[in-house]
């Protein structure tokens, strides 16, 4: 069996975002180019369906992130190199997050590329890039550093009560995922100003960073929807607090302005009190930063 590529160094963060901002207008120009065109469905669920063009705008961000980084492998939502498990990097992509929206022809829809890099307990984004082909709409982020949107510094809202807010509820594809999420409406509906169910969760994530929305719930999401949009709200200011589910790359998620964060009630989770960081496989609380990161 190989060993983690330990070694070798991760790639510039600076690098990385270019590619991946690059990456990520290439397959928003397929994208909108097909909005309102008849796709091919390769796979249709209930509460799902797998395009193609998931397939076809994968295969272009791949090549495209190759050509400057031939080795770093890809973890996506249309396929896993089985190398990203065990390098020192790898790319995490959605290449179409929303696709239902899509498949339908709503403008909702987003690209979503993180480069994760290996620490001693598993990975973490250093650079996130969420890019809506629809409304032009361009998030980046590398750790550390402040979010952007369209290149100006972007910061989550300041609203501090949960009765003021809008918060906004991912509905996922399993029984238990979509049970929990009816169970976090009725709980919510009546102590929001606004619920909002979007279809996106890359896009529910830098709606949270550029204070569109304060919150985002949702009960069972994959690691490409959310890796880059987490690090984007970490770097924005706000909280991203994860809870490993059972199956491979799964997560609830509550990601706020930190804010309104205690207010949220998380009885189903054990994300009601984070606190430090604990041990791979619980909940954790990746940022609840007051303090905005320097430029
Ligand atoms: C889905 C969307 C949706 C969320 C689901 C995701 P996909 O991603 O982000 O908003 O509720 O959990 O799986 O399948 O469109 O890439």
């Amino acid at each position: 069996m190989s060993q983690p590529l330990l070694s070798s160094r991760p790639p510039s963060n600076t690098r990385a975002l270019a590619a991946a901002v690059a990456a990520a207008h290439e397959a928003g120009e397929l994208m909108k180019k097909n909005l309102r065109r008849a796709k091919q469905v390769n796979e249709s669920h209930q509460h799902d369906i797998k395009l193609e063009l998931d397939v076809q705008c994968q295969k272009l961000i791949t090549r495209a992130l190759a050509t400057v980084f031939p080795s770093i492998p890809v973890l996506g939502e249309e396929g896993i190199d089985a190398a990203s498990e065990k390098a020192v990097a790898r790319w995490v992509v959605d290449p179409i997050d929303g696709t239902v929206n899509f498949a339908y022809g709503i403008p909702h829809a987003a690209v979503s590329i993180a480069l994760e890099v290996r620490t001693e307990d598993g990975f973490k984004s250093e650079v996130g890039v969420v890019y809506d082909p629809f409304m032009n709409d361009l998030w980046t982020a590398i750790r550390g550093k402040p979010a952007r949107l369209n290149g100006r510094i972007t910061q989550v809202s300041t609203r501090a009560r949960l009765d003021e807010s809008i918060v906004s509820l991912g509905f996922a594809k399993s029984q238990d995922s979509l049970e929990a999420a009816q169970a976090d409406f009725l709980e919510l509906t009546h102590r929001v100003r606004k619920l909002r169910i979007m279809g996106s969760a890359a896009l529910a994530l830098t709606y949270v960073a550029c204070g569109r929305f304060d919150a985002y719930v949702e009960a069972g999401v994959r690691l490409w929807d959310i890796a880059a949009g987490g690090l984007i709200v970490e770097c924005a200011g706000g909280s991203f607090v994860t809870q490993s589910l059972p199956g491979e790359h799964r997560y609830g998620l509550i990601a706020s302005n930190g804010l309104i964060h205690d207010q949220i009630p998380h009885a189903r989770t054990s994300m009601a009190k984070p606190k430090s960081p604990s041990p791979k496989g619980e909940s954790k609380v990746r940022t609840r930063s007051k303090s905005r990161p320097q430029s």
